[in-house]
């Protein structure tokens, strides 16, 4: 059973690296991303209210994603574990995991300096549906503008304009940034494993570096 967390900064490669994790662990990936995305597209309730915060680069409440997560755990294929990708993001968050009696086992933290990820965030391409990443330069798809695996047309997501990614940055380190002592603090009491990844290698020394840890 591994329940594990990935923390760091927004382009940080936490998407890349969880599809990766995902499979080798053969755990579902829990994206809040993701999910308020597809939440936006279908024009849920839900998508409405929170369009805008993602427009923009802020959080969705604490409580929009506690109840996000408590629902999607309620899924069987969650029975083994599983991989949460850009959540918990709050000190509020963190708490509400962990009345959830979630037995984390692995905190990484995806450390790359702000600079790099202004530099990546303008070749980001996503493909909607799925959640997956590729780079125009550093990650590009078999064929360029299309996803590998069914062949749709992948975009470019609103919030990765250079205005909104240094808003996200800001938020990062105002926000989530504190999580890194939170669980360093608790790997220090219990089983848990906290580490940290350079994060400025290739998608697949960064791999390297995670599957030597878990
Ligand atoms: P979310 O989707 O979680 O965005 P994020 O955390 O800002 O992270 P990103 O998806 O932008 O980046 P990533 O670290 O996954 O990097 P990626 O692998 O794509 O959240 C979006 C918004 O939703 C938030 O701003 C907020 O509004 C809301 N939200 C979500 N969760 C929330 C929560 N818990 N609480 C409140 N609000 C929440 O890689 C980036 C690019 O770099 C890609 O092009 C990739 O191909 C490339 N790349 C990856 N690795 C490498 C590498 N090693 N070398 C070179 N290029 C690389």
């Amino acid at each position: 059973m591994k329940n594990i967390i990935l923390l760091g900064p927004p382009g940080a490669g936490k998407g890349t690296q969880a599809d990766l994790i995902c499979k080798l662990c053969t755990i579902p990936k829990i994206s809040t991303g993701d999910m308020l995305r597809e939440a936006v597209a279908s024009k849920s309730g839900l998508g409405l209210k929170v369009s805008n915060i993602l427009d923009s680069g802020g959080l969705v409440s604490d409580d929009i994603i506690g109840s996000l997560i408590k629902d999607r755990l309620t899924k069987p294929d969650c029975q083994n574990g599983s991989l949460f990708d850009g959540v918990p993001r709050t000190l509020g968050q963190a708490e509400q995991l962990a009345e959830m009696k979630i037995d984390f086992t692995h905190v990484i933290e995806i450390h790359v300096e702000d600079q790099i990820i202004v530099d990546r965030m303008s070749g980001r391409r996503v493909h909607p549906s799925s959640g997956r990443n590729y780079h125009i330069e550093f990650n590009p798809p078999e064929k360029e503008g299309f996803d590998n695996e069914t062949g749709d047309p992948l975009i470019q997501r609103e919030d990765d304009r250079p205005e909104t990614v240094l808003k996200r940055l800001n938020v990062y380190h105002e926000q989530t940034k504190p999580l890194t002592d939170f669980y360093k603090n608790l790997s220090n009491i219990g089983t848990l494993k906290f580490f940290k990844v350079d994060g400025s290698k290739s998608v697949d020394k960064v791999f390297e570096q995670i599957s030597n840890q878990i």
